[in-house]
């Protein structure tokens, strides 16, 4: 960390000195994480800029953007998540902080459509409001890596209606639909009732969507069921099942499928019909997940990341499981 003496004189600064003076004039800051956080991204920006000669218009363009991103966002409109999707950062920050061990179920994208108001139901319960939907039985369990079922654990589950809107797309939007959030019994079960989903487009009327545009790229993304599982001890886990064969599975624009993550559909036999109180021949969709601990994904956060920085040639110490300089 600087000291008043350190402090650099601001004067004459050039496209070679501009960097380093301002790590330093930053280096006051008292909070060693921030002070790294600022140092790497001052580093990378002005890279960027000498990089690629960024010229004034471009970069008047870049801060217009942004302001169109604020612009239309409101308290369900979240541009600066689609952007930061559709730009692959939330699928690898998220990769970052929840490293999963082999045969774990993996993460995918949040997005920008998950609400706090889903109502709690009763496995056996419908989610789905929507008539047009076609049905589809959820039987799922939730598991420990050792097998273990998991009891008690919540599970937020939200996906579109038949069109490929979420309820919060509509301006009339009364009570919650399609989305619901459920607790696993003793044997790690829950089970509900939904819709088939569908691939949808991602909001794309605003600065991201026009990115996309810019870029040839489509804002499609592949059909999808949404979950959230929450347990003290356990690690957050936000991820989304994929339907197989969806036009869009190798080209979400967003990023967020896994191998692992695509389902097959199924019809649902006469003694399944009969035990969830459902139709025979109706679409059915089984899933096992299988969670890891906290303490295991801190563990596996921190090898991975003591690894990284090594092979970057940086040393470092972990502080609350975050890379700060072992010197600064
Ligand atoms: C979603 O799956 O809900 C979503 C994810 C990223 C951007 C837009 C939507
Ligand atoms: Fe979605």
């Amino acid at each position: 960390m600087a000291t008043s003496s350190q402090i650099p004189t601001l004067l004459d600064l050039t496209i070679d000195n501009i960097t380093p003076n301002t790590i330093s004039i930053n280096s006051q800051c008292q909070n060693p994480r921030l002070r790294y956080l600022m140092s790497r991204l001052v580093t990378h920006l002005h890279d960027f800029a000498r990089e690629t000669r960024l010229s004034t218009d471009e970069w008047m363009a870049a801060l217009n953007f942004l302001v169109g991103c604020g612009q239309i966002s409101d308290d369900v409109r979240h541009e600066f998540i689609l952007l930061s999707d559709i730009l692959g950062l939330s699928l690898l920050v998220d990769s970052i902080n929840h490293p999963k061990p082999p045969a774990t179920t993996e993460g995918s994208v949040l997005g920008p459509f998950h609400t706090h108001d889903a109502p709690t139901l009763p496995s056996g319960a419908t989610m789905s409001s929507d008539p047009e939907g076609e049905p589809l039985l959820c039987i799922c369990t939730v598991k420990d890596t050792a097998g273990k079922p998991l009891e008690g654990v919540k599970i937020d589950i939200w996906e579109t209606d038949s069109g490929g809107h979420y309820d919060v797309q509509h301006s009339d939007r009364g009570e919650p639909s399609e989305r619901c959030i459920m607790v696993s019994d003793k044997e790690g079960r829950f089970w509900f009732k939904g819709i088939r989903p569908v691939s949808y487009p991602i909001p794309h009327d605003g600065p991201a969507g026009k990115l996309l545009m810019h870029l040839g790229r489509h804002c499609w993304r592949p059909a999808h069921l949404h979950f959230m599982f929450e347990k003290e001890g356990l690690d957050h886990l936000i991820t989304a099942l994929y339907m197989r064969g969806d036009p869009y599975e190798t080209s979400d624009a967003v990023f967020g499928v896994k191998q692992s993550l695509i389902v097959d559909l199924e019809k649902t036999d006469a003694a399944t019909a009969k035990e969830y109180n459902y139709t025979e021949g109706g679409l059915l969709l089984k899933h096992d997940f299988i969670l890891t601990s906290q303490a295991e994904t801190e563990r596996l956060r921190d090898e991975n990341a003591v690894k990284a920085l090594a092979a970057l040639g940086l040393r470092m110490r972990l502080v609350d499981h975050l890379p700060v300089p072992e010197v600064d």
